[in-house]
């Protein structure tokens, strides 16, 4: 009998997700290939073999009886990367300040720009790192992280620094994006600082990143200063990616199939046209409800509309300092209750189409052979579960590269509290 590194055996629900090589759309997002009884072979980091009762040795078998295992959590947008905490603006909030009105008054994003700037590289690792641990607790193995705390380009090659110095010692995979224009800083006029992303910031940031991105939005970047540095990217090889109608509509959905834009993130206010438009050139559509959650807005993307028009979704955390969560467990959880998505279609859109949403499916987001070894033993007899019993950690063993990184983080210590 040949010989694995683990064999897991006897899950009550193996979620596979196999077989489709592109982003799922419509019906496609409710098949998840669950195989009942099923078993997944591990070894040298991949996957090895994935059916029902697998016969091989191993000196590391895991019996799943009663359990759900799935692909580790892709985290498709994360701003991963900043210092200190705004834990003081929920008083705003709740006095019913908008998030402009606090980016106004010098909190928000200006705010995080200015604490990050002072930290230093090993301060802004620190805290960062943290963050990355809790992702991982929480059953994320992949994530995306943003620059755009800095606004000016040493800053910005320092968060773009700080995150490839946790790629490579963190067991999580991250893939960078440069947000050189989260903002305008209070030192420039916008016209000046787009000059700066473009002539200055791009040349200088493009090998520490894969994507480029945008906060295109009413008082932010417009549509055409959006699709000037968007280009611009292109021309540095970095692939265009938009914060599009969070808080307004200002075309930002038209604007992601114009420039060919790998995914449009939030499309809370987005217009009918620029959705047809992403799903024609199939943009692939990012939510972040924990965004309208920590917000208090009343308002959520319209998921059923977009899943309707053939829109593939894609799920993450937006984990920020106005919105932070490492926990897409949470974010399924919203997408269901507060989008009505299924529990189906919310797997499908934080597990394989959220890895096309960083280009990464061809190794993570389904349990296929020859596929990177990054899954989850949750501790709950099927996928319904995530969403239906909210507010807990239902990830108990995790997996990255075939390695057990995290085991039972649930259980008490102390025997005398165990039932055998
Ligand atoms: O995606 N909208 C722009 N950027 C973040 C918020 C960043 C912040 O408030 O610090 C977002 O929601
Ligand atoms: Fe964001």
């Amino acid at each position: 009998m040949e010989t694995v590194d683990i064999l897991i055996k006897n899950a009550n629900e193996l979620v596979t997700l196999k077989g489709q090589n592109k982003p799922r759309i419509k019906k496609e997002m409710s098949n998840l290939e669950i195989i009942n009884k099923g078993s997944i072979a591990i070894k040298d980091g991949n996957i090895f073999d994935v059916g029902k009762n697998l016969k091989y040795q191993s000196e590391n078998v895991i019996d799943a009886k009663g359990k759900t295992v799935m692909p580790g959590f892709i985290d498709s947008h994360t701003h991963l990367v900043f210092a200190g905490s705004r834990e003081f603006e929920l008083d705003m909030k709740l006095k019913g300040l908008t998030y402009m009105d606090i980016l106004k008054k010098g909190g928000g994003i200006v705010y995080t720009v200015n604490e990050t700037r002072k930290a230093t590289n090993s301060e802004l690792l620190k805290q960062s790192k943290t963050r990355l641990d809790n992702m991982l607790i929480y059953g994320t193995t992949t994530c995306e992280g943003k620059s755009g705390y800095g606004l000016d380009t040493e800053t910005e090659l320092k968060i773009l620094n700080v995150q490839k110095k946790l790629n490579e010692i963190h067991p999580m995979d991250i893939v960078s994006t440069f947000l050189g224009a989260h903002a305008i800083p209070q030192e420039y006029e916008s016209k000046e600082y787009v000059n700066l992303v473009i002539n200055e910031m791009l040349p200088k940031v493009k090998k520490f990143a894969t994507y480029c991105d945008v906060f295109c939005e009413k008082g932010v970047f417009t549509v055409d200063q959006s699709k000037k540095i968007l280009e611009a990217g292109k021309f540095h090889g970095l692939a265009p990616k938009i914060h599009a109608d969070e808080i307004v509509d200002t075309g930002g959905a038209a604007l992601a199939a114009d420039v060919g834009a790998i995914s449009a993130d939030h499309l809370l206010m987005s217009n009918d046209y620029g959705l047809k438009q992403m799903a024609k050139k199939r943009v692939i559509g990012v939510l972040l409800p924990g965004t309208p959650f920590s917000l208090m807005m009343k308002d959520y993307a319209p998921a059923r509309k977009m899943i309707g028009m053939g829109i593939p979704l894609a799920l993450a955390t937006d984990l920020n300092p106005n919105c932070w969560t490492e926990n897409m467990q949470l974010i399924i959880q919203l997408a269901c209750l507060n989008m009505k998505m299924t529990p189906a279609e919310a797997i499908t859109a934080a597990t394989y189409n959220t890895a096309c949403a960083v280009g990464l499916n061809d190794t993570v987001g389904s349990l296929e052979k020859g596929k990177q070894a990054d899954i989850i033993l949750l501790d709950c007899p099927n996928h319904k579960f995530i969403p239906y019993h909210f507010g807990i950690n239902l990830v108990e063993s995790v997996i990255k590269k075939g390695i057990i990184i995290i085991d039972k983080p649930t259980k008490l210590r102390n025997k005398k509290y165990i039932l055998t």
